[in-house]
């Protein structure tokens, strides 16, 4: 951690005790260390305290109140290597989510050119209300990267999750963020998420479940190794913003096909984990179809399929395509791998429990075409994500 800088964040809550010890570990480790403290946060712990560990002075205030100086937020934000909020209260969460920057701490968030990390520390209903849960999804999107609680005795008593991580925790997180390397820097990669829908009608469609999270959990893998990312997405929930982002969204498989189309000559590989339709009605009602009669039916065609579009027009690209099945999940998965000429498949099955559509979690099994087989426990898909680009890594 040598001459690393540390920009440390302290809001109001009573684990800001702990930040001494922080700070402690990081100077031994020869880190040099800035701290902004929210005003709120002087209650839990001294400013002396903090600058005399840290070894510099602490801004609180718009301005010095000895100095009468300015604290230049947009400096302190370009100076930092990282910028860690810690304990980041319920309070500064809504307010770094909002933009609300009544405060040093949150101006230096909105100016901060560094990578930004939080550690969340609230009482456990605070922590588990959905509020909570939306704001630190929303900070997530802008690309904070949110660490989790501990779980334990909690300051009012009761027990359960909402504990800042313990110091040494934290400065571990930090040493790891510094290790790692942006080895997808100057590639480009291709990433279909989410479901199609094909209108029937102005007011209906045909569609699926896929709530985006898996592709979106993959552009935010290769966007933190330094890729360059074009994110083609059918209707989600799902929002993402980083400056090496090209987010396209689509409706129907045909306009999935069109954006893919534009730009795989382009890009060095594509993960393709949309769910895409495979069938759409023949004709769209120019109006809504009326209810007339006991039975409808609906003649579907066949969608293009946009994988393996994209396999027959490989050149010199790694292709990896999913698998979703009920049944016969690693034969099936193998047969799609060979068919749409791919490099790697991710084969889940809605058969296991948590798996597939909707959940936060995945398991999922990666094949390759020589074979091999990487069988994975359920974990969070942000995990999965994290072991399909490591694979991908080793294959580039
Ligand atoms: O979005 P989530 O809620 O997070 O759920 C994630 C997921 C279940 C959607 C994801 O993990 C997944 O399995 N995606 C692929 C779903 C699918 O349609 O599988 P498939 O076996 O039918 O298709 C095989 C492959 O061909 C897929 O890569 C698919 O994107 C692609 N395909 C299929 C049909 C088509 N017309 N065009 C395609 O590109």
């Amino acid at each position: 951690m040598q001459g690393k800088r540390i920009l440390l964040g302290i809001t109001g809550g009573i684990a800001a005790y702990k930040i001494a010890e922080l700070i402690r570990l990081l100077i031994k480790s020869g880190a040099e260390v800035k701290c902004i403290m929210t005003p709120a946060s002087c209650d839990f712990i001294s400013p002396l305290t903090v600058s005399t560990l840290s070894k510099n002075s602490v801004a609180i205030n718009f301005w010095n109140k000895d100095s009468g100086e300015w604290e230049n937020h947009v400096e302190l934000g370009g100076w930092a290597d990282l910028f860690l909020i810690a304990p980041l209260t319920a309070n500064s969460l809504a307010k770094m989510v909002s933009g609300l920057s009544d405060n040093l701490l949150i101006t230096t968030y909105l100016s901060a050119k560094c990578p930004v990390m939080v550690a969340p520390a609230m009482d456990l209903d605070m922590y588990i209300h959905s509020t909570t849960k939306r704001n630190l999804a929303l900070l997530e999107n802008d690309g904070v990267n949110v660490l989790p609680v501990g779980s334990g005795e909690l300051a009012s008593g009761l027990v359960g999750q909402g504990r800042m991580l313990e110091p040494q925790e934290l400065f571990d997180r930090i040493q790891d963020s510094f290790k790692i390397k942006l080895t997808f820097e100057g590639k480009h990669f291709l990433i279909t998420a989410g479901p199609t829908y094909e209108l029937i009608d102005p007011v209906r469609y045909i569609g699926n479940h896929s709530s985006g999270k898996m592709g979106f959990a993959l552009a935010k893998e290769l966007l933190k190794r330094g890729a360059d990312v074009t994110l083609v997405s059918g209707p989600t929930k799902e929002e993402l913003s980083h400056n090496k982002l090209n987010l396209i969204k689509i409706s129907s498989a045909k306009q999935m096909l069109n954006a893919v189309q534009d730009v795989w000559k382009n890009v060095a590989g594509g993960i393709f984990s949309a769910a895409v339709a495979d069938y759409r009605p023949k004709t769209v009602a120019d109006e809504k179809i009326k209810k007339k009669s006991e039975e409808l039916t609906i003649e579907l065609v066949k969608n293009p399929d946009i994988l393996a579009w994209a396999g027959e027009n490989k050149k010199n690209q790694l292709l990896v395509g999913f698998a979703l099945e009920t049944n016969d999940l690693i034969e099936n998965a193998k047969s799609k791998l060979k068919k749409k000429n791919l490099d790697l498949i991710v084969a889940n099955s809605l058969q296991n429990e948590g798996a597939g559509f909707g959940y936060d979690t995945n398991k999922v099994t990666i094949l390759d075409r020589y074979n091999n087989l990487v069988d994975l426990e359920l974990m969070k898909k942000n995990q999965v994500a994290k072991s399909i680009v490591d694979i991908i890594e080793q294959k580039l």
